[in-house]
């Protein structure tokens, strides 16, 4: 099975990072291939907790090579920090670790621009985790602002750097003579100093430099030679820029989707799609989310599941499973199966309910709407399933899970349309059923 992808398939936060170390047993090239410093992985190896935001989770089985793939926006600072924290907790990395030349670099107007555009659209602020990523993308797509990571070690760099700020600095004070006092940011009306930023971004180009590679190319010769690529995504499919629930989503393909133009891979090296799913549903930052329980029940998943946000400490939103969005998801990415998380979060319960349509309108309706509008006004329709009392996390077989909660698997299995193929009780590797 040479090419293998992990997607989330809610909102992100599905326990990704703890399926990708799982499966990376079994392969020999890990790729992130979109977003950036947005994303928080976790991975309990050991009994030890490791939060990764850019660098795959492939990292802790040192004979694997972890690649960050031209998709992802990359703020050099927070690398840095990354590398440095993990190798200071003995995490080897070196050689394996690869930085595409091509991925996008995070400058200091990118967050600027995050903070002040997160709220100026009216209503509902989207809620981004303010770390520079739709400011980013937005210039990778403009072109004329952008700088890839080739680009710092170019002669020009320094040019390239005068000639953005000049042109950053005039639309921050447009912006900042134009608006009212509630659109102020704090930090706004400093001007952006293009040399202190050369000299600060020179800096990481050098930390950064022995890893930076071609890795479009080194991954196309991996395919050329068989090898075993596990993709990790980042966020979650109903967080795509294209397909999820715009305007709240994050600016790159976070769906199946992203994989292949985000790491240069061709579709038909992929065997095999697992979607990421909680037990429950979470989300954290702005947009609808018909099944969220703003009540004790919601409380009771949030502090029973620890759902605080792993980058920005959020607490996040947290109510039932919504087959609706996730059967929705699993088609739009193409997940040959599913792995369901958390489930142990869910003891305790005397009912559990599914979310299996939507009424909108008055009308009963079976697929995730396309507009934010429609999905504002889903009311949920759920169907009961009875809860179980037993804790679950020192459960390893599957056959001696409660029967509640086997059969609370196979209607999460029948309403998406996707076989189970995993089932997780607990953060740790060992807390995990192949069925
Ligand atoms: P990711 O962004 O998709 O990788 O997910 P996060 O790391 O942001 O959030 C998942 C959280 O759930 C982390 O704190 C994990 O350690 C934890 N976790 C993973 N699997 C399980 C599980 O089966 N049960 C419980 N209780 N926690 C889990
Ligand atoms: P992982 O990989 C959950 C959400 C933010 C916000 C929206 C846009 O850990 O699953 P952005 O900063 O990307 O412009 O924010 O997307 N968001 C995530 N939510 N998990 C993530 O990553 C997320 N990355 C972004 O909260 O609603
Ligand atoms: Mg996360």
């Amino acid at each position: 099975m040479p090419g293998t992808a992990i997607i989330g398939l809610q909102w992100g936060d599905e326990a990704k990072g703890k399926i990708v170390d799982l499966l990376t047993e079994q392969h020999e090239i890990v790729v992130r291939y979109q977003g950036g410093a947005n994303a928080g992985h976790t991975v309990v190896t050991n009994g030890k907790e490791f939060k990764l935001s850019l660098i795959p989770s492939g990292i802790f089985r040192p004979h694997v090579q972890c690649v960050i793939a031209g998709g992802v926006v990359l703020d050099p600072a927070s690398i840095i920090k990354e590398i440095d924290s993990l190798l200071k907790q003995n995490i080897k990395i070196g050689n394996n670790l690869l930085i595409s030349n091509r991925a996008h670099v995070i400058f200091p107007w990118h967050n600027l621009a995050d903070r002040i555009f997160n709220n100026i659209g009216g209503g509902e602020p989207i809620g981004t985790t303010l770390r520079g990523i739709g400011p980013c993308y937005e210039d990778k797509v403009g072109r004329a602002l952008a700088i890839r990571v080739a680009d710092l070690y170019q002669p020009d760099f320094k040019e390239k750097i005068e000639n953005i700020v000049g042109v950053k600095n005039q639309l921050f004070l447009g912006l900042t003579n134009n608006c009212d006092n509630t659109m102020r940011i704090p930090g706004l009306d400093v001007e952006l100093d293009a040399e202190s930023i050369y000299k600060e971004y020179c800096g990481y180009a050098e930390q950064l430099r022995p890893y930076v590679a071609d890795t479009t190319n080194y991954l196309l010769d991996a395919v050329d030679a068989d090898k075993r690529i596990l993709f990790e995504g980042a966020q979650g499919s109903l967080l795509d820029i294209d397909h999820g629930t715009f305007p709240y989503v994050t600016s790159s393909n976070s769906s199946g989707t992203g994989i292949f133009n985000g790491s240069g891979v061709p579709p038909h090296f992929l065997k095999k799609i697992i979607g990421v799913v909680k037990a429950y549903t979470t989300r954290v930052g702005g947009g609808p989310c018909p099944t969220e329980q703003s009540n004790d029940l919601g409380t009771q998943i949030r502090e029973r599941g620890r759902e605080y946000g792993t980058v920005t400490k959020r607490p996040r939103r947290c109510g039932w499973f919504d087959a609706v969005a996730v059967r929705y998801s699993a088609r739009l990415s193409g997940v040959d199966a599913i792995s369901v998380m958390l489930l142990d979060v869910l003891s305790g319960f005397d009912s559990l309910q599914i979310c299996t349509a939507y009424e909108i309108d008055g009308q009963r309706i079976e697929y995730f709407p396309s507009l934010i509008n429609d999905l504002r006004k889903a009311v949920p329709i759920y169907e009961t399933l009875p809860g179980w009392k037993e804790e679950i996390t020192a459960v390893t077989k599957y056959d001696d899970l409660p029967v509640n909660a086997k059969y609370y698997i196979k209607r999460i299995s029948e309403l998406v349309g996707k076989p189970v193929e995993i089932v997780s009780v607990g953060p740790d590797r060992l807390q995990t059923m192949f069925l």
